[in-house]
């Protein structure tokens, strides 16, 4: 860490908070799964939930008609894709985002996927490489997500060998899939890992399983379906937090997500009923 140059510490330091955590809220599904549930409009479901993350992973697409750019929330670029849903093997990526462009967008990081042990993994490895060396000309770290595609292996063995990789070629934060023997990808691997949250499930589990990449050494999480296709996004960004930053227990973090969501849900209606009775009012 001591050997990176200041910009790139500082970018670092605005994603990866004093306490070594970070919430990250990942949005960039679309560039290769289109509107994804929750992400149909995505300015709307972004806004709430933006001063809740430690830092924002989109596209430049979602970037530029979706965020407000007067945000103090660093943004995570997504610079991979080429590839769709509709392919039988997601590894074919390639680079979308030159680094002239990343700067123009003033972000605190860009995010290439990397698929160790596929027919393309030379390709996204090197892709990495020219990501990694384009970014230390501009102080910009590079964030490596390992393991996207129900083809590729989600056990320790498969996660620290492409974790490992990844930080072996210069990687400066790493993400990946929580799994059992976790520990053991992070104990091997140099940089900090974010976890991916995956498909969704149940708020309780969700927060179970942050629990337990926190406690085995994750340096936060970079979620995304978990958080906003819960029926409270607002409220389990907040849960989540908790955990990441407060050491808060899953039941601890549950109590947040249900007493937020309540308190949300009666001030919603209380707002519907305000508007109501305007819309009453203006009718006599
Ligand atoms: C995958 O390539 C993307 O980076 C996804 O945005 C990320 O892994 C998804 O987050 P989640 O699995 O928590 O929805």
């Amino acid at each position: 860490m001591s050997t990176l140059d200041w910009g790139l510490k500082n970018r670092l330091s605005r994603i990866i908070k004093t306490d070594g955590k970070t919430v990250m809220l990942a949005v960039d599904h679309g560039y290769f799964l289109g509107p994804t549930s929750g992400l149909e409009d995505a300015e709307k479901t972004i806004k709430p939930l933006l001063p809740y993350a430690d830092a924002l992973m989109p596209t430049r697409g979602i970037i530029r008609a979706s965020v407000n750019p007067s945000t103090e929330t660093p943004m995570v670029l997504r610079v991979s894709g080429g590839n769709s849903i509709l392919d039988e093997d997601l590894s074919n990526e390639g680079l979308t985002v030159s680094m002239e462009d990343a700067v123009r967008l003033n972000v605190a990081a860009v995010a290439i996927s990397i698929y160790v042990g596929s027919p393309n993994q030379k390709e996204t490895l090197l892709n990495m490489t020219k990501l990694i060396d384009e970014g230390l000309r501009y102080g910009i770290p590079v964030l490596a997500v390992t393991a996207v595609g129900k083809s590729m292996g989600r056990d320790a063995r498969y996660l620290a060998l492409s974790c490992r990789i990844a930080a072996e070629l210069g990687a400066h934060f790493v993400k990946t899939y929580y799994c059992e023997g976790f520990e053991k990808v992070v104990k091997t691997c140099p940089v900090p890992i974010v976890m991916a949250g995956g498909k969704k499930l149940p708020e309780m589990e969700a927060l179970e399983l942050t629990y337990n990449a926190i406690s085995r050494g994750a340096a936060g999480v970079d979620m995304g379906r978990n958080i906003f296709q819960s029926d409270s996004p607002v409220a389990m960004i907040q849960a989540v937090r908790a955990i990441v930053h407060d050491n808060a227990t899953p039941k601890k973090a549950y109590e947040i997500y249900k007493g937020m969501k309540a308190r949300l849900k009666s001030k919603k209606s209380k707002v519907k009923g305000v508007t109501a009775s305007k819309a009453e009012l203006s009718r006599h």
